[in-house]
């Protein structure tokens, strides 16, 4: 049965929604599984097979609004029945043009070939071990303690200094990186008018530093990592701007920062609210990836992303006609009883599990999903072997069964503000 009163809730500006998006996202999908929202010119995207296309289709969907978001204004009137030339035209006159996201076909295919020498497997074996020692020892302060705050003396210093490490930032510059990441309100605020300006603000601090090495390493190549993402060149053997690299930079920042941090509190509070599952998790730590893939699934960090019709085109039963703004949405996507059986259920080892949408699908699938599986495995493994219990504190968040728990207002981020847990040594 529909709930009409969630489901006449506004997504994008109700803060009720924020608590549980998911009894407003399976509604919405019981009203169609791709839909025109209520009162808004914007196609809502639930269904899994119908999400799934919709990002596999970079010929019928263009990521141009991917940054900005649906409801900010077309910077043109779309005219005919096929606007790609038309978006390429006035790309930078979108709302976050800037940001490597919303590129398409040929841009975006130069840029993102660019930071594939940062992901490959030794580099990211490498940036494992600087992972390990700092987990390690912000779980023995924690420990010490026997109590902490998770998202901010853990879970995003650790994720925004782990980033700074994969670039080879200077560990002196550190601190200025974390200061800059952590100024603003994370993507699609619901106290940010304006879409994007936290991440300008961020992106000034971080431009200053990186066009700094940028230019350093380009007139003095030296062997480490900051050298390799300098001197990359476009794969038709062109040197990219400074400023493109610098943009990069920027990004990988935006996009690994909020979105870790908050997948690893949500699974941390999973965690501290399942004390069986916890010990089973411990007893056989093999079994954390299937933990972090269904936490994905059912609590991932990313709750929709956008695109916009370029032609004249379906999703699923729905016309939609060249221009149409869509939110397709990976937490709806994740729970379609369609695709999931129980979808609502937490199930460890589910059979083709990491077919979830957590991390996109196609051209955009996101480039640092190994990083933030690792990032979260290795802090996890950290807080099981040096704890025989990890509970909610019942000082700030109450006790079980009456909750508060505050969640961070964005219609994009899923995540809590604060998580305060309570740590007994192994
Ligand atoms: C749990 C953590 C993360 C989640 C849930 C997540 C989610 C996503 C999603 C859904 C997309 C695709 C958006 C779209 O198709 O419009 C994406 C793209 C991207 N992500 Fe992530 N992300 C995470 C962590 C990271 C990290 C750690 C990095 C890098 C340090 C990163 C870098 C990127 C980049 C560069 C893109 C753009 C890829 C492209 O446009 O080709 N992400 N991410």
């Amino acid at each position: 049965m529909i709930d009409q009163e969630t489901s006449e809730r506004d997504f994008f500006t109700d803060r009720t929604v924020l608590l549980d998006p998911y009894t407003w996202l399976n509604d919405s999908r019981a009203k169609g599984r791709a839909r025109w929202m209520d009162d808004r010119d914007i196609v809502m995207v639930t269904g899994f097979a119908e999400a799934t296309d919709v990002l596999l289709s970079g010929d019928r969907f263009s990521s141009a609004i991917a940054a900005a978001g649906p409801t900010a204004k077309l910077p043109f009137e779309p005219q005919g029945d096929d606007i790609t030339a038309q978006i390429a035209e006035h790309h930078q006159k979108f709302v976050g043009s800037e940001q490597f996201i919303s590129y398409d076909g040929d841009r975006h295919k130069a840029a993102r070939s660019m930071l594939t020498s940062l992901f490959v497997p030794s580099r990211l074996r490498a940036n494992e071990i600087f992972m390990r020692d700092l987990a390690d020892r912000m779980v023995v302060k924690a420990v010490a303690e026997r109590s902490c705050e998770v998202i901010g003396t853990i879970a995003t210093p650790y994720v925004t200094l782990v980033i700074a490490d994969l670039l080879g930032v200077p560990a002196e510059d550190h601190e200025a990186i974390f200061k800059a990441v952590t100024s603003g309100p994370p993507p699609g605020s619901l106290d940010d008018a304006d879409a994007g300006s936290s991440m300008m603000e961020m992106a000034k601090e971080i431009g200053r530093l990186f066009f700094g090495y940028v230019e350093d390493r380009r007139a003095n190549p030296r062997t480490d990592v900051l050298t390799d993402l300098s001197c990359a060149k476009n794969p038709d053997g062109s040197v990219p701007a400074a400023q493109d690299v610098v943009m990069l930079a920027i990004f990988l920042f935006a996009a690994g920062q909020d979105t870790s941090a908050k997948l690893l509190g949500n699974a941390v509070r999973y965690l501290a609210e399942n004390t069986e599952l916890q010990d089973r998790l411990r007893s056989d730590p093999k079994l954390v990836p299937d933990f972090i893939e269904e936490m994905l699934r059912l609590e991932g960090s990313t709750k929709v992303t956008h695109r916009l019709a370029q032609k004249n085109t379906r999703i699923g039963d729905l016309e939609t006609p060249v221009g149409s703004k869509i939110v397709a949405s990976l937490a709806g996507a994740n729970r379609d009883p369609e695709r999931w059986e129980d979808p609502d259920a937490f199930v460890l080892g589910r059979p083709r599990i990491k077919e979830h949408l957590a991390f996109g699908r196609g051209a955009h699938t996101c480039i640092g999903a190994p990083l933030a599986r690792a990032e979260v495995r290795v802090m996890l493994e950290q807080l099981l072997a040096q704890t025989s219990s990890i509970t909610l504190s019942e000082a700030h968040h109450g006790p079980a069964g009456h909750r508060k728990l505050d969640y961070e207002a964005s219609y994009i981020i899923r995540g809590l503000e604060k998580l305060y847990i309570e740590l007994v040594p192994s």
